[in-house]
């Protein structure tokens, strides 16, 4: 299993280039099961994730012919698909649940693993069949596996989602696309990935019309047309180098990014003392010589308050400030596993049910490391580069499932970094 070695304490310059967003691209590549007619799919980041969702896309007859660089694919689908999603892909990525709306919309039948449990949160898919139910689908469950049909197509609906769901917006969405009739879907998540989704299949032909902020009409079409489309950059990754910069007192043009999309992000970094300039797919921002501290964060859906995705990267900064801070998570009822790490580090969190409260004024010492999740992994790379010393980081393959060669871009902007396999 592979790990990073970090010396520290390590300072920021020079500049970045996002990668492709894996949040955007995997509903991405889960809708291209509509098609008949082939999909190209560019600027898809390489990760772990990607790879996963292209083997189950695989595994259900797909053909992937990928471009040299590898982040362009073109997918072919077989005039009939095979229509079962085996564990073995969905137990490495949630996000393989993806596949069960265009599945179930195209084939009428599927036979889809449930994701199972997650060390974050318990994170269940109740909200995706309870909709799909609406639509026409009838299913059970049976020795882990959600067996689904229906009589003919799906059948448009109105659906209010009882609680914001980014998976359960997307696989509506992408459902209803080829369902008889209008669907309206309320109460969904607006977070720009989702946008994205909705762009790329507005392109190919899907009559998808956003008529209040989290209400969205689609009227079902016949089918899709032969679309290329190339995906979002990564707003978690350039948030995470945004956070990067200000610990590491750093001087970091980031590029390939739109700012508008993590302005609430951007705005926290202010407060911490961050100073930021934005352009039309830049940002430039360098860290302060002191971080201010900043209590009452909190973490919700898109867009006014801290990404889930970016809390442990913030927790990390945080720890740097003057004083103490504090952040509520309320996305993710297990998000604090980097916490128990940090401190090793030398950190001084309180956990309180879901709020962490964080002293501020640490001086992170290196230590050996264990990644959890994905941006817990992250989180710990962060606090790896300001530590003084040497930090080792184990199980760095949850931080490949997300993070494209980040110890090359680290690197090349002053981070000693190696991978150690
Ligand atoms: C997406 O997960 C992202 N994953 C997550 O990114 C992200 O943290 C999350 O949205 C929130 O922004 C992908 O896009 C592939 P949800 P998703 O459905 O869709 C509960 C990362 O690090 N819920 O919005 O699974 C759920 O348990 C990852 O890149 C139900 O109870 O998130 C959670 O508490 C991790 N029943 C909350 O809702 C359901 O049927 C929000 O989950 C669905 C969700």
């Amino acid at each position: 299993m592979d790990s990073f070695l970090i010396k520290g304490p390590n300072k920021i310059k020079g500049e970045v280039s996002i990668s492709g967003s894996k949040n955007a691209a995997l509903p991405i590549l889960a809708s291209t099961l509509l098609f008949d007619n082939p999909v190209t799919i560019d600027n898809l980041p390489r990760v772990k994730d990607i790879d996963t969702m292209l083997n189950l896309l695989e595994s259900l007859g797909s053909t992937i012919i990928f471009s040299k660089n590898k982040k362009k694919v073109k997918i072919i689908n077989k005039k009939k698909q095979k229509t079962y999603a085996s564990y073995s892909y969905i137990k490495t990525m949630r996000g393989g649940i993806l596949v069960l709306g265009p599945l179930i919309a195209k084939y009428h039948r599927s036979i889809v693993s449930l994701p199972g449990g997650c060390l974050i949160g318990a994170r269940p898919v109740n909200y995706h069949l309870s909709a799909f139910k609406k639509l026409g689908m009838r299913y059970k469950i049976n020795k882990g596996y959600i067996y689904a049909n229906s009589k003919g197509k799906l059948k448009g609906s109105n659906i209010k989602f009882s609680k914001i769901s980014v998976g359960a917006t997307e696989n509506l969405i992408i459902a209803a696309c080829l369902a008889k009739g209008k669907t309206t879907l309320k109460n969904c998540a607006i977070e720009p990935e989702i946008k994205d989704l909705t762009n790329f299949l507005k392109l190919a032909g899907a009559k998808i019309k956003w008529i209040g902020k989290r209400t969205i009409q689609i009227i079902g079409v016949e089918s899709l047309k032969e679309t290329e489309y190339s995906v979002m950059g990564d707003r978690i990754e350039t948030g995470t180098f945004c956070v990067a910069a200000t610990l590491a007192k750093g001087n970091l043009l980031i590029k390939n990014f739109n700012p508008k999309i993590i302005q609430t992000e951007l705005n926290l970094l202010k407060k911490t003392g961050a100073k930021i300039k934005t352009f039309k797919n830049k940002i430039h921002i360098k860290g302060p010589k002191k971080i201010k501290s900043i209590s009452n964060i909190v973490t919700k859906e898109y867009p006014n308050s801290l990404a889930t995705d970016l809390q442990a990267q913030f927790m990390v900064l945080l720890c740097l400030a003057s004083g103490r801070s504090s952040i509520t998570e309320n996305i993710f009822e297990n998000r604090f596993m980097h916490v128990a790490e940090l401190r090793r580090l030398g950190a001084r969190i309180i956990i309180k049910g879901n709020k962490a409260i964080i002293e501020g004024q640490t001086e992170f010492k290196g230590a050996e490391l264990m990644s959890s999740d994905l941006r817990a992994s992250v989180a710990l790379v962060l606090a790896g580069i300001v530590a003084k010393g040497q930090s080792r980081i184990n199980r760095i393959y949850h931080l490949d499932r997300g993070y494209e060669k980040i110890e090359n871009k680290l690197r090349k902007i002053g981070v000693n970094i190696k991978r150690l396999s």
